[in-house]
């Protein structure tokens, strides 16, 4: 397996105010594998996601990427963690507004020793003709784009998306979709995204349903559709 989510536990807060808000999650991916964890607003989708991403310490369980274990990482070993292993979208981009794209997409080349090819990447993405542009002169689908390559020139194990279309017109949902098939069938990139679109699971192999903590169903798709086909 190449990510493996083992029986995973975390609560937020302390004494009183305590929340348990994952209850034992578990689910694995393949490597290439394109899932989604779906389930209703306030089941621990984003909670679960930031777990595998290291950016939040779980309480119990392991999760482990390519044999990569969180286990008892220090905060300064998770962020290693994540930079050697995770990519991240996020739905309302987080784009530097102060950098132009092309130096956007660079802050993530110098995270790695072994960053994909710049001038590929943005001719992939089909962003050569905004370059130099600056967030603020961007649509919403040119800016996830932006934040896409960010994520992927440093090459990651992992793209974790969470809610990537949530902020975007079903048109361009599609579009941002479309993209990140043809990531995954293009670079062999491992995708994982959260999303409350019901729509999306169609296109994706693999799909978690969550639920008050706990991942309670898994629904396989041998052949899924493809993003254009999509009813979004
Ligand atoms: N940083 C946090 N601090 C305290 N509570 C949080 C935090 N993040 C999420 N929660 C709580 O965890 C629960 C699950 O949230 P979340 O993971 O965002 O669910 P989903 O993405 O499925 O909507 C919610 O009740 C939310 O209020
Ligand atoms: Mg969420």
């Amino acid at each position: 397996m190449y990510l493996e989510v083992i029986d995973v536990k975390k609560s937020y807060g302390k004494g009183e105010g305590k929340q348990q808000v994952l209850k034992g999650a578990s689910c694995s991916l393949d490597r290439g594998d394109m899932a989604s964890i779906i389930g209703s607003s306030g089941g621990g989708k984003s909670t679960l996601l930031n777990c595998i991403g290291a950016l939040e310490v779980i309480d119990e369980g392991d999760i482990r990427v390519d044999g990569n274990s969180i286990k008892g990482l220090s905060k300064k070993d998770l962020t290693k963690f994540r930079r050697d292993n995770i990519g991240y979208i996020f739905q309302f981009y987080n784009l530097l507004t102060n950098l132009n794209v092309r130096d956007n997409i660079r802050t993530g080349e110098k995270l790695t020793d072994q960053p994909m090819d710049y001038g590929k990447l943005i001719e992939s993405l089909n962003l050569k003709n905004l370059e130099k542009k600056y967030p603020g002169q961007l649509s919403g689908g040119q800016q996830q784009r932006v934040a896409i390559a960010r994520a992927l020139i440093k090459n990651p194990k992992l793209l974790l998306c969470d809610e990537p279309t949530g902020a975007l017109d079903s048109a361009t949902a599609k579009e941002t979709l479309v993209l990140l098939e043809k990531i995954n069938a293009e670079f062999g990139t491992t995708i994982l995204m959260v999303t409350h679109n019901q729509a999306i699971p169609a296109m994706m192999k693999k799909n978690f349903v969550m639920k008050d903590g706990r991942i309670i169903e898994q629904i396989i798709n041998e052949n899924p559709a493809p993003a254009d086909t999509l009813e979004l």
